[in-house]
């Protein structure tokens, strides 16, 4: 069987499967979850198209250039909601929704129902672990869950569209919004972001608990340089193909019906002034029916910047000289709806007058906003499924929170575990400390959605309710302040550090919680160090030397750079940001009530120079050699590799993947075969291994990766049990596209790995004819 693939017609069989071990399938019956795994990309639905057009020809101008419109809640008035305002974003006020929602289906002339979108990333009132944390357990039904939960919740206030799944691939670190994706590898981002878009939308997103999804950010966002958020980005098309658009694709052909446009610019082309990506490729390649939203402003800052005056609202790119000829960019671009900035309802009628838009175009972008309304239900059903005030009861249910805490637990990667720290005993004493040890805020991530510090718990309070009496101290105290501050990262002073000490003394373990603030991850949240922040590795130190057996529990948005660290903690345990159960899903692992199979997403590297430094790197002429000087190294660090590769977890148990086999010597290039290993549990407890399966091509037309993660399955196994698992592969495996964009197969060897990781080294070939 093939494996998590990221096409529709192989990844629903396996949400299928997943579903069912769940107990999520019924017998007889069609959850919407369920119906949602057959391939159902909706295409022209002559019955919508119809009521589309009837729709479109009653419309004036202005309410065409109306329904263009997006508005942050703040921007909306009730007389901008008569005159017809397409969509709202960043409203959860169940009460708010239903008035403005009134207003629309009464007060306008034509009773177009609003599309109300938000941020559901990771959650909406149930948080999540953080999208970056979620890639890390290999595990698609992870994903699944936390939009299933989320789209439900948002769904109840009158929600219909989500601004997700984020499938934006990084190889920067430093980039605040690492956090929000599934790290480095574009097939992992587009297993678990098709994952994702089955969640929110289900078979049918007119079903009462499901939202339109919007893929982004189209494209290339994930690269900007130096890891400044909003920054340039400058590739060639194989990169962009091969790295960059796969998980947009995936999540498209996963039925996504809208999708976001970035900030930045690829190559000086903004993406949402983007032809290429946008007509060419989305709407042109890929046969994209639903609508593009601009991002926050991003119309407008296609705008040069007036040479003295810069407070003339958002502006920069310079790919345009003013507002107008923004607005004519970006609609002729693709854009179909506008966010936050008004420059296409502004200056529409005058850009139609002068032929500089077409009518056609303005009709496209509003006949694809109005069929999503259609598709969405939101004709028949305006409102939220229940009144705003039974809303808060639909929240935080305890399927929802159950689910948060086997994801949070499910995320988690144990970095290492000298000597068998881990997992501590809860009958013994145990100490908990740190700067996030008594911490609900930082828990819940840089996108907690609508979600409330009060609703999470704390890992003092999770140990505490697995080994009571459990003592804490803090250490220190890191910042949520936002730069410039004297002390942005906090944890500047060791004057808790004597507290802390005698707290770990005083005990006969220590579970001690260091990381990053939630603030210091998301959007602009870019770091210039990916170091433990303030004098965290100092406070690691002086607990280490009480001698007391210590596990460090990170909470952390991004790979940080460890090489101060690995050596004072025997046991790291990555946690991310777990969400609301952070504390008992910590407490779960480290007691070893579940046992971490979590992976690496992304490469942690051992000091920020080594970024960017990633697994599927291509090779070069003069490979990284230590021992070497005319060769492709640093010369002060004595070593080519991570300190944690991409794919690296550990367990309590332990692993063998054998036996790699190929099912043919040979394939042609539109033929298949099978690759087959076999993993055996060879410790003592049970435990998950994800098996992984990369690909090489040595010889091609243009460099190509060393390693291409190409499958993966996490399997759980007893003591002393195996099983075999098996990958299928086919050209859209060992293709690849070219730098005129051409999907390429050519002749000749590739090299298939297979084991636990990216440093796996069993090794088989076959030949493509
Ligand atoms: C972010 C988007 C987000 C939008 C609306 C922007 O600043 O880049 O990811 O969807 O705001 O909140």
């Amino acid at each position: 069987m093939r494996r998590f693939r990221f096409r529709a017609s192989v990844i629903l069989p396996v949400l299928a499967l997943v579903l069912a071990a769940a107990g999520g399938v019924v017998a007889g019956t069609q959850s919407s979850d369920e119906r949602s795994l057959q391939p159902v990309r909706q295409g022209a639905d002559r019955g919508v198209e119809r009521r589309v057009n009837d729709l479109l020809s009653k419309m004036t101008l202005q309410e065409k250039l109306e329904q263009i419109q997006l508005l942050p809640d703040f921007m909306v008035t009730e007389d901008e909601v008569r005159r017809g305002l397409g969509s709202v974003l960043s409203v959860t006020d169940p009460a708010r929704i239903r008035e403005l929602q009134r207003i629309a289906v009464e007060e306008s002339r034509l009773k177009i129902p609003i599309l109300f979108a938000f941020d559901t990333i990771h959650g909406f009132r149930t948080i999540f672990p953080i999208p970056l944390g979620a890639g890390a357990s290999f595990d698609p039904r992870v994903a699944f869950d936390d939009h299933r939960y989320g789209a439900r919740e948002s769904a109840v206030v009158g929600l219909k569209q989500t601004y997700a799944p984020m499938v934006d691939v990084s190889h920067e670190p430093r980039w605040g919004r690492i956090a929000e994706a599934a790290g480095e590898d574009p097939y992992l981002n587009s297993v678990l972001g098709a994952a994702r878009v089955k969640a929110i939308q289900g078979a049918d997103y007119s079903a009462r608990d499901k939202l339109v999804a919007s893929p982004k950010h189209l494209v290339a966002y994930g690269q900007p340089e130096s890891g400044r958020d909003y920054n340039t980005t400058d590739m060639s098309t194989q990169r962009l193909r091969n790295l960059y658009l796969p998980p947009f694709k995936a999540a498209i052909d996963a039925g996504a019906d809208t999708a976001m446009c970035s900030f930045n610019a690829i190559n000086g082309v903004p993406g949402c002034g983007n032809d290429e990506t946008m007509n060419g490729i989305l709407k042109g390649e890929w046969g994209f029916d639903g609508f593009v939203e601009s991002d926050w402003t991003a119309v407008a800052e296609l705008r040069a910047c007036p040479p003295r005056n810069p407070d003339t609202g958002p502006c920069g790119h310079g790919v345009a000289a003013d507002g107008p000829d923004a607005a004519a960019l970006a609609l002729n671009a693709g854009v179909d709806s506008e966010m936050t900035s008004t420059l296409i309802r502004d200056f529409g009628a005058r850009l139609l007058a002068q032929g500089r838009i077409s009518m056609r175009r303005i009709d496209d972008a509003v006949r694809r906003i109005l069929r999503v309304k259609f598709r969405a239900g939101l004709f028949e059903h305006p409102y939220a499924p229940v009144a705003p005030e039974r809303a808060e009861a639909e929240m935080l249910k305890p399927d929802a929170v159950a689910a948060a805490r086997r994801a949070a637990g499910r995320s988690m990667v144990l970095l290492q575990n000298a000597g068998g720290v881990l997992p501590l005993d809860p009958a013994r004493k145990t100490a908990v400390i740190g700067p996030l040890a008594d911490d609900q805020h930082d828990m819940l991530g840089p996108w907690w959605g609508a979600g409330r510090d009060a609703d999470a718990v704390s890992v003092l309070d999770g140990i505490r309710q697995q080994s009571p009496g459990a003592t804490y101290a803090q250490g220190c105290k890191l910042s949520n302040a936002e730069p410039p501050t004297t002390d942005p990262e906090g944890c500047g002073s060791d004057a808790g550090f004597a507290e802390a000490v005698a707290t770990a003394r005083a005990a006969d373990q220590v579970v001690l919680a260091l990381g990053e603030t939630r603030e210091m991850s998301g959007e602009a949240a870019a770091r210039s160090t990916l170091d433990l922040p303030g004098r965290q590795e100092e406070l690691l130190r002086a607990i280490r030397a009480t001698g007391k057996p210590v596990a460090v529990v990170l909470f952390n948005g991004r790979p940080l750079a460890l090489e101060n660290v690995v050596d004072d903690a025997p046991a790291i345990l990555e946690a991310w940001f777990p969400g609301v159960q952070a504390g008992p899903a910590v407490a779960d692992v480290v007691f070893g009530k579940v046992n971490p199979g979590g992976k690496l997403p992304v490469s942690f590297p051992r000091r920020l120079g080594q970024v960017p430094i990633y697994y599927n790197h291509e090779p070069t002429g003069r490979p990284c050699d230590p021992e070497q000087k005319y060769v492709s190294r640093h010369r002060d660090i004595p070593s080519c590799s991570p300190l944690f590769e991409f794919g690296h977890g550990l367990s309590y148990t332990t692993f063998e993947v054998s036996d790699l086999r190929l099912s043919a010597a040979t394939v042609s290039r539109n033929g298949s075969l099978r690759a087959s290993v076999t993993v055996t549990n060879t410790g003592r407890r049970r435990g998950d291994e994800v098996v992984q399966l990369y690909l090489h091509d040595p010889v091609a037309s243009i460099s190509q990766p060393v390693r291409r993660l190409r499958g993966f399955e996490r399997v759980a196994l007893d003591p002393g049990a195996s099983r075999a698992v098996t990958f299928t592969l086919d050209k859209s495996d060992f293709g690849f596209y070219d730098n005129r964009g051409r999907f390429v197969v050519e002749p000749g060897r590739i090299d298939v790995y297979a084991g636990d990781s990216s440093s796996a080294t069993m090794t088989r070939s076959f030949t493509v004819r």
